[in-house]
C-alpha cells in the first residue's frame, strides 16, 4: 500500500508535524507500506494559471509562454499521486480558508486536468491510451486544517477548501479533522489531544483503504451533509439549501430548536462529488462552448478596443519591466 501526505504547510511546520504523527501511526499498523510526504512549498509550479508548461493529461497540448520557464515539479506530483492508493492532504488555515499555495497548486494540476469522469469517458470511447489510466483507481483520502485559532469562527473555510482538491479524481474522503489552536511555530507537538486524533486519522486511513471499494466508509465526525460531512450551507431560496462544500441539495427545517438538512436521493446526486455531476458538468461545458464557438469571430473586434485601452491602465510589476 502506497501513502501519500502532501502538505500546504510551512517546513516542519505545525501541519507537517501533524501529518508526520498520521503517518507513523499508519506505519505502526502497516509496516509495510510506502509512506512518502511532499511539501508544496518546495514545490515549483510557475507563475501562470491555466496557462503553463504541464501537458494536458487529456489533450496533450503544452501552451508554454516565455514567463513559464524554470523548472516545473508538477508532473513529480502528480505522479505520486496516481501511484498513491491512499492521500493525505494538510493545510494550516490562512486568513479564514486553506492555505492559498494549496489552491494555485490545484488550480494549476489538478479539478478539470484530473477528472475521473472525462478519463471514464475517454476509455469508452476506446481513446484509453491519451489517458493515465491511474487516475481509475478507487483511492481514499483524509483531509487535515490547521489553525491557530480556538473556535470555528476563524478557521470556516480550511475543510471544505481541502475537500475541492481530490473530489474530480473521484477520490473518497474516509477521515477528516480541524485542529484547533496550533498557534505558534511547532506547537502542535504540545497538544496530546492533537497528536492522538491525527495518529487515528492515519490509522482510519488504513483500515478504509484496506477495505473492498463497497465496504468504504466514512470514520470521522459525522455532519449534516451526509456526503462531506461538513456543516457549511447556502441558502438558495425559501427552504432550499445547498452544501456550501460539495453542493448535495436539501431542505432545512427546524425541528425542536435544531437545525435539521433533508436530501433527496435526487439532491445528493447533485453533489459535485457524485460522478453524475461531474458527468453532468462535461456535458455543460461542451454545450456552452458549442453554443460560443459559432460567435468566436466577433471577438476580436470587441477584445481589441478593451485591451488597447486596457493596457494604459494596466501597472507592469518591477520584475517584468527590467
Ligand atoms: C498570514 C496568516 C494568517 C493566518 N490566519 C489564520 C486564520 O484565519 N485562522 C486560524 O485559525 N489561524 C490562522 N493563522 C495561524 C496558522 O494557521 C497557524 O500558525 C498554523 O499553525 C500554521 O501552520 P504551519 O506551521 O503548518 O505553516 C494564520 C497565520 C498566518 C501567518
Amino acid at each position: 500500500m502506497k501513502i501519500l501526505a502532501i502538505s500546504a504547510g510551512s517546513v516542519a511546520g505545525n501541519t507537517e508535524l501533524t501529518l508526520l504523527t498520521a503517518l507513523q501511526a499508519v506505519q505502526a499498523v502497516k509496516p509495510d507500506a510506502t509512506i512518502q510526504l511532499i511539501r508544496l512549498e518546495e514545490i515549483r509550479i510557475g507563475n501562470r494559471l491555466i496557462t503553463g508548461q504541464f501537458e494536458h493529461p487529456f489533450t496533450k497540448e503544452q501552451k508554454r509562454t516565455a514567463a513559464d520557464s524554470g523548472p516545473d515539479d508538477r508532473p513529480f506530483v502528480l505522479e505520486a499521486i496516481m501511484e498513491a492508493d491512499a492521500i493525505i492532504i494538510g493545510a494550516p488555515v490562512l486568513n479564514r480558508g486553506a492555505a492559498g499555495l494549496l489552491k494555485y497548486f490545484a488550480d494549476k494540476t489538478l479539478g478539470p486536468f484530473q477528472d475521473v469522469s472525462v478519463a471514464t469517458e475517454m476509455v469508452a470511447q476506446g481513446r484509453g491510451e491519451r489517458v493515465d489510466q491511474r487516475i481509475l483507481k478507487k483511492r481514499v483520502a483524509a483531509l487535515v486544517s490547521v489553525g491557530g485559532a480556538v473556535s470555528s469562527d476563524w478557521t470556516t473555510l480550511g475543510l471544505p477548501m481541502l475537500h475541492q482538491l481530490l473530489f474530480p479524481m473521484g477520490i473518497m474522503v474516509v477521515d477528516q479533522v480541524h485542529i484547533y489552536g496550533a498557534g505558534l511555530p511547532g506547537s502542535v507537538v504540545l497538544d496530546d489531544d492533537a497528536l492522538s486524533r491525527a495518529a487515528q486519522l492515519g490509522r482510519s486511513l488504513v483500515e478504509q483503504a484496506s477495505q473492498p471499494v463497497e465496504g468504504r466508509k466514512y470514520a470521522g465526525a459525522p455532519g449534516k451533509c451526509p456526503i462531506c460531512n461538513l456543516n457549511v450551507v447556502a441558502l438558495i431560496g425559501g427552504n432550499q439549501v445547498e452544501c456550501a462544500s460539495c453542493a448535495a441539495r436539501g431542505t432545512v427545517r427546524i425541528v425542536d430548536g435544531e437545525v435539521v438538512l433533508d436530501f433527496t436521493q435526487e439532491g445528493l446526486n447533485s453533489s459535485v462529488f457524485r460522478m453524475q455531476a461531474l458527468v453532468e458538468h462535461g456535458a455543460e461545458i461542451k454545450k456552452v462552448a458549442g453554443e460560443l464557438r459559432p460567435k468566436m469571430q466577433e471577438i476580436p473586434n470587441k477584445v481589441k478596443p478593451l485591451l488597447n485601452w486596457g493596457a494604459a491602465i494596466t501597472l507592469v510589476p518591477p520584475s517584468l519591466s527590467g
